[in-house]
């Protein structure tokens, strides 16, 4: 291959442009023309492709974002659309594609090498969410933040007797809260995976105060959580460009249910976008730099319809049609070590 494309899509996460720099340095010393896609497959679709020089991803291992720029598509989701892709990228030149993304880029990867398009993914999003990687790049940075704030949040928690809820991201799973929640302390942990009812986080919140004679309590709630009897529930009628609906709001209505039933001061604190927002932590960066790395041998050496993840300490080829529609979930097991320390 003599020009490839690289395109960054879904949800920004750190640890993106160390994606692109990696790739792009392993273009530089193989005489491969790298190509960016900008504003994701819309981008395409409307010419927004130049090559990329050295000067382009030079000390960029540490920013955050993706100097590419990004965008959730509906581009794949129409019978016809592998065929515009494919003509756009022919009109470029563009022989073979390296997909930075999560579970949507990944199907859109996954349809465009099923029909014939040389194509090889690169795990990325801070939901940690996809299958066949252990990890995805991004996550551990937002993890970091998050313990930052919980770190942070209890000297405001304590100083003022308070409940303090923390609302993270995490639409249908709910790593960044657990792993969160384990790093920084947390008292209650709640997740799309395992419903939870409200009866059972005033029990342990009165146990804590009342019992324990604590006087503050951190809890942690993904976006997507909910309860079982449907009080608190994050969708709202508002959508998104996928016409899913648009999250964010579950942290305040706990709190004002804590307040209703116990009549503790609570408050709840949205972390929201400062979670992909941040400059990418080292673990990200190395991460980003391995499967970067094993990506671009996999679209030289024609494995197409793979995704480079991240096995035990190895990063492997994984075919994309194995984890297509497959999400990677929190296990009952793993929630256990969040909730040992409730
Ligand atoms: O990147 C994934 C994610 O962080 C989800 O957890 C969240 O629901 C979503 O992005 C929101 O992103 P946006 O508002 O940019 O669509």
């Amino acid at each position: 291959m003599k020009r490839i494309g690289i395109i960054t899509s879904g949800g920004d996460a750190p640890g993106t442009n160390a994606c692109i720099r990696t790739i792009a340095r392993r273009c530089l010393y193989d005489g491969v023309e790298l190509m960016g896609i900008f504003d994701s497959w819309d981008g395409l679709l409307k010419d927004e492709v130049r090559l990329l020089t050295r000067h382009d991803v030079t000390g960029i291992v540490q920013t955050a974002g993706t100097l590419l720029r990004s965008a959730r598509s509906r581009l794949f989701l129409n019978k016809g659309d592998e065929d515009k892709a494919k003509a756009a990228l022919a009109k470029h030149g563009i022989e073979g594609l390296l997909v930075v993304g999560g579970n949507g880029s990944q199907a859109a990867a996954a349809k465009l090498a099923a029909s014939g398009f040389p194509v090889v993914g690169v795990p990325k999003t801070i939901d940690n969410d996809l299958a066949g990687t252990e990890l995805t790049v991004g996550f551990l940075t937002a993890v970091e933040m998050c313990t930052h704030a919980l770190d942070n949040l209890r000297a405001t928690a304590e100083s003022h007797n308070r409940v303090m809820v923390v609302e993270v991201m995490g639409r249908n799973v709910g790593w960044i809260a657990v792993e969160s929640a384990i790093a920084g302390g947390a008292d209650i942990t709640l997740v799309p995976e395992f419903a939870f009812t409200l009866d059972d986080v005033c029990d342990k919140l009165k146990l804590r105060h009342d019992k324990y004679d604590r006087n503050y309590s951190i809890i942690v709630i993904a976006e997507g959580a909910v309860d079982k009897q449907g009080l608190i529930d994050p969708r709202s009628t508002a959508t998104d460009k996928l016409g899913r609906p648009k999250l964010g709001g579950v942290g305040p209505m706990l709190a004002r249910e804590i307040e209703d039933r116990l009549g503790y001061d609570a408050r709840c604190t949205t972390l929201g976008y400062l979670q992909r927002c941040a400059a990418p932590c080292a673990a990200d960066r190395i991460l980003a730099t391995r499967v970067s790395d094993k990506a671009y041998d996999l679209l030289k050496g024609g494995q197409s319809g793979t995704l480079a993840g991240l096995q035990g300490t190895e990063v492997r080829a994984v075919p994309l049609q194995d984890i297509k529609g497959k999400e990677k979930k929190v296990t009952k097991e793993y929630f256990r070590l969040a909730d040992l320390f409730g």
